[in-house]
């Protein structure tokens, strides 16, 4: 079969590789159908994330037919259309008992990190019964793609961690798709504001048509006084962090008002500072999280029924075998005007 193959920092192909097979009798071989690329894995192709190595296909989004299923596989047969978490999890140890899947001690964020992932013509998930999700016939399936990863993170870690109540003030730095997920998911709460902050005049314009109720440039203005004048010089109830970089995470110590909630979304690769001089006494709770995709089945049913519509999030179509192309039109989203790619097997 042909897969996209991370070879080091910068090196990447779309090449023949061997099918994979069933390793154990929990694991199923799904053919994708439709697949996307995720910031993090541009972080991987910078080689911002070490545990990737040479030979590992990546991808860790999509959705697919179930093509052959071990022995203790109940819950799937071959021929079902079927979500793959981004997340895979064993659903017995102390974690998954919590709902904990990101750090399940035998699965948790390894598909297209530690083994093999979605950015291919087939993909073994280990723990099928736990790690995917079905899909009914008849449902839009590029819509649910966006529930493999963006959706329940934007949701999980920016949102519910946040915890966005009816009336709150919210501000999103950064409005690339989980940025967006979190705005389109902060809005089952009903916050009287969402001010979106980010560099790309395109996405902060699109973000106004998904909800957004103010955005900012922060590349035009200083975000810090914009948000002190939109909120009468107290800041905002809950900052959810969506980039990942120390200049953003600042902003959010600096835009959070007393009370508030700073949830951080990002994955970080390098240290930031924690201004507790100003922070101390300001009753602020400061949040981090993997996302578990525990709160994927909720928001299917917000998908299928029309209260969430993450098809909007779609930019550019591409076929499979297309995936270098996909990478340099995602990997330059500004100029491309691009937010989330979908690629067709
Ligand atoms: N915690 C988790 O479980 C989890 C899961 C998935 C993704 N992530 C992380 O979430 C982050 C966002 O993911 P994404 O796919 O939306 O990434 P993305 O790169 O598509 O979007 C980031 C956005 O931030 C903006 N930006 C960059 N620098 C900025 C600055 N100084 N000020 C304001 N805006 C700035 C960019 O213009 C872009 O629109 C990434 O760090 C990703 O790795 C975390
Ligand atoms: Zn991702
Ligand atoms: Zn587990």
């Amino acid at each position: 079969m042909k897969a996209l193959v991370y070879h080091g920092p910068g090196k990447k192909a779309w090449e023949e590789v061997p099918k994979p097979v069933i390793n154990k009798s929990t694991d199923a071989i799904v053919k994708i159908l439709k697949t996307t690329i995720c910031g993090t894995d541009l972080h991987i192709m910078k080689g911002d994330l070490p545990d990737v190595t040479d030979g590992r296909i990546i991808g860790h989004e999509g959705v697919g037919i179930v093509e052959e299923v071990g022995a203790s596989v109940s819950n799937y047969k071959k021929g079902d259309h079927v979500i793959i978490s981004c997340i895979t999890s064993c659903g017995k140890c102390e974690y998954c008992k919590k709902a904990m899947y990101s750090h399940c001690v035998d699965g948790g964020w390894i598909l297209g990190n530690l083994i093999d992932g979605t950015q291919a013509e087939y993909v073994r998930i280990p723990y099928a019964d736990n790690s995917l999700y079905p899909i009914p016939a008849g449902a839009d399936e590029e819509a649910l793609v966006m529930l493999s990863d963006i959706l329940p993170t934007g949701y999980e870690c920016g949102v519910l961690n946040g915890q966005v109540k009816p009336g709150d003030v919210i501000a999103i730095v950064g409005a690339g798709p989980i940025g967006m997920a979190a705005l389109l998911t902060a809005q089952f709460y009903s916050p009287s504001e969402i001010i979106m902050i980010d560099m790309d005049d395109n996405r902060l314009a699109l973000s106004k048509t998904f909800g957004a109720t103010q955005t900012i440039n922060t590349a035009q203005v200083n975000a810090v006084d914009e948000i002190m004048k939109l909120t009468d010089k107290k800041g905002v109830d809950v900052a959810i962090e969506a980039v990942g970089i120390p200049a953003t995470f600042e902003l959010c110590e600096k835009i959070i008002g007393a009370g508030g909630h700073l949830a951080n979304i990002g994955v970080h690769g390098k240290s930031v500072t924690l201004h507790m001089e100003d922070l101390w006494s300001k009753n602020v709770t400061i949040t981090t999280r993997l996302v578990d995709t525990s709160t994927t089945p909720l928001l299917f049913k917000t998908v299928q029924s029309g209260k969430l519509e993450p098809k909007n999030l779609i930019t550019h179509h591409f076929k499979l075998d297309e995936i270098i192309d996909a990478y340099e039109v995602f990997g330059n989203a500004a100029k491309e005007k691009a937010l989330k790619v979908i690629l067709t097997s």
